[in-house]
């Protein structure tokens, strides 16, 4: 593919990478340069550029700030012992953008195009992945609707842009079960909703809910299906799985959960191991019914952000649940090694997921 133009940033306008070792948190560093380009309905995508990262310029009537079509992804670069970088399963988030995007009327991306061109981004600023053991370079693609208009309508403009940003280890202390209240007074979506898109009306909607779990003194909420209340749905913003007796199970995709990447590489790894994993409706009953019978071994969430989280302990209807004695699981265990493995070139990658950037 053809270099991407490249706005040259101001020497003086570059800013100080963070030292090695330094607390990186999550989204709070970004670098230097971000890809855009820009759609025009009839004319398709446009003018794609490097530029220094800089605030966007928008209109106050762009349809975005007002009526939410937006449509996001989330993925990680990861420095080799080698000093290479590579990425985990890339092409899955640009196919689930486009997903996303056709369920908000957005306009889908060339995903060839645009993984070349985080990659492009990628190596302009290799110099900001981060080689401190669990950090990485976070990716943030993100498309707008960027047109003017206050009608309630579906937009003729839209602007795609990657932001990046070197980002710490998830448990800098080791891995530690989380505590989840299971939400019944809040759903996350309802069938026929955007629950599967991952777009900002989900994130928003999510906030109140966490709120009150925090408040409680708990790290993140279960949610349930929106018409029962019955059937476990995510937690906070992974997906969810359950060990009971020899069962690994995960809800189904039905329509209102995001369909995790990771969630995806749990039950490829669990499968190749030989193990029986089900992607069916679970019920909390059903959950609470193998904690009693002593059944529940396990339960972990997943997601790009943690790769796998214990749940220590679960809060349902006022009185507290803890999961293999509150703590790490050796299921958990063993799948977060080996995906955090693969991902930092420290064990071998059978299934072709590792694509090198530089
Ligand atoms: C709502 C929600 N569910 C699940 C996930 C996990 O998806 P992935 O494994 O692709 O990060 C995420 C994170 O992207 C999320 O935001």
């Amino acid at each position: 593919m053809k270099k991407i133009p490249i706005t040259e940033a101001a020497p003086s306008a570059l800013k100080k990478k963070p030292e090695p070792g330094q607390q990186l948190g999550f989204g709070k560093i970004f670098t230097d340069y971000l890809f855009l380009q820009d759609y025009q309905k009839g004319k398709g995508w446009i003018n794609p550029r490097i530029e220094p990262y800089r605030p966007l310029s928008m209109d106050p009537a762009a349809l975005v700030l007002h009526y939410g079509q937006e449509v996001f992804e989330g993925l990680k670069a990861y420095r080799w012992p080698n000093g290479d970088i590579y990425l985990f399963r890339p092409r899955k988030n640009f196919e689930r953008m486009n997903r996303s995007a056709k369920r908000l009327c957005m306009p889908e991306l060339d995903v060839d195009f645009v993984l070349e061109a985080a990659e492009q981004l990628i190596r302009l600023e290799k110099d900001w992945v981060p080689s401190t053991p669990g950090s990485s370079l976070y990716i943030r693609p993100n498309m707008i609707a960027s047109e003017p208009a206050l009608g309630v309508q579906v937009a003729d403009q839209y602007l795609f842009y990657i932001m990046l940003g070197p980002v710490g280890a998830y448990y800098p202390q080791g891995f530690s079960p989380t505590q989840i209240y299971v939400s019944e007074k809040y759903i996350r979506a309802a069938r026929g909703g955007l629950g599967e898109a991952k777009t900002l009306a989900n994130y928003a909607h999510s906030l109140l809910a966490q709120e009150e779990a925090h408040e409680e003194g708990y790290n993140q909420v279960l949610w349930l299906d929106a018409i029962e209340r019955k059937y476990v749905e995510e937690v906070g913003t992974s997906n969810i799985f359950f060990y009971i007796g020899d069962e690994l199970i995960t809800p189904p995709l039905a329509g209102t959960i995001l369909p995790g990447i990771t969630r995806d590489s749990v039950i490829h790894i669990a499968r190749s191991w030989e193990m029986k994993v089900s992607e069916r409706a679970i019920s909390l009953d059903e959950v609470m019914k193998a904690l009693d019978t002593g059944k529940l071994k396990e339960a972990f969430a997943s997601g790009t952000a943690a790769v796998i989280s214990p749940v220590g302990k679960l809060s349902y209807k006022g009185k507290e649940y803890p999961i293999h004695q509150g703590k790490v699981g050796p299921l958990a265990q063993k799948l977060y090694d080996h995906i955090i493995g693969i991902q930092y070139g420290k064990t071998k990658d059978p299934y072709g997921w590792m694509e090198k950037v530089s």
